[in-house]
């Protein structure tokens, strides 16, 4: 299994913004959809066997997650407009303290990153994304695999620090500062090198 957590430090989470407005009232939203087209789709499928979580930090509501489960997705298409509406359908539903289904693959919870990553650490191996890790084609990848990286902004002190106590690595994709959503392009391709 394959997951990505992306950090959204201004996404909204009220559900409170226009469908046509994802760069700006949503909180630069359209960062993190990219990010989801990266992880899912392939020519002509989806893969079954990633997992997103969008860690939403922006508006009144924060902080909310949305998790995208791939083997049970349905609905999700490439366009960003209606991955838009499906991430706004979520945060409209009334979630109280557990995670809730807001349609088929998509799920809504209050957690914070800090609590996501609690979850996902009992499960797999956390690994940062960052521009100055140890190079990913230098490391032996095995098992189940997380992956955290940020959005437009990089992580803050805080959250490296949450991240540091759970990830056993961090990991750099080039020698470039790459988009979130070229990331996990690139770890897909890197996984699917190596048959994982
Ligand atoms: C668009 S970048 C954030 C801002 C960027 N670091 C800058 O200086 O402009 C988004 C995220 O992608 C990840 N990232 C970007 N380039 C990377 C690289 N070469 N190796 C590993 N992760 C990278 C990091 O997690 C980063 O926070």
């Amino acid at each position: 299994m394959r997951r990505f957590v992306i950090i959204g430090h201004r996404a909204d989470t009220t559900g409170n913004f226009k469908l046509d407005d994802v760069c700006g009232g949503a909180g630069r939203l359209d960062v993190l959809i990219r990010c989801v087209n990266s992880a899912f789709f392939l020519s002509h499928s989806i893969r079954r066997d990633v997992e997103v979580f969008l860690i939403l930090q922006g508006g009144e509501d924060a902080p909310k997650t949305i998790r995208f489960c791939g083997d049970e997705l349905r609905y999700l298409n490439p366009d960003e407009r209606s991955t838009a509406s499906l991430i706004r359908n979520a945060l409209l539903k009334k979630v109280a303290e557990k995670e809730i289904r807001a349609s088929p693959g998509i799920y809504v919870s209050r957690k914070s990153f800090e609590e996501i990553l609690v979850d996902l650490a009992k499960g797999g191996e956390l690994l940062y994304l960052k521009e100055n890790g140890k190079d990913i084609r230098d490391v032996r990848l095995e098992g189940d695999l997380i992956f955290v990286l940020g959005d437009d902004r990089d992580l803050s002190k805080e959250e490296e620090r949450i991240l540091s106590v759970h990830a056993s690595e961090t990991l750099s994709l080039g020698p470039a500062s790459y988009h979130s959503d070229h990331c996990i392009t690139l770890v897909n391709n890197e996984l699917d090198r190596r048959g994982l």
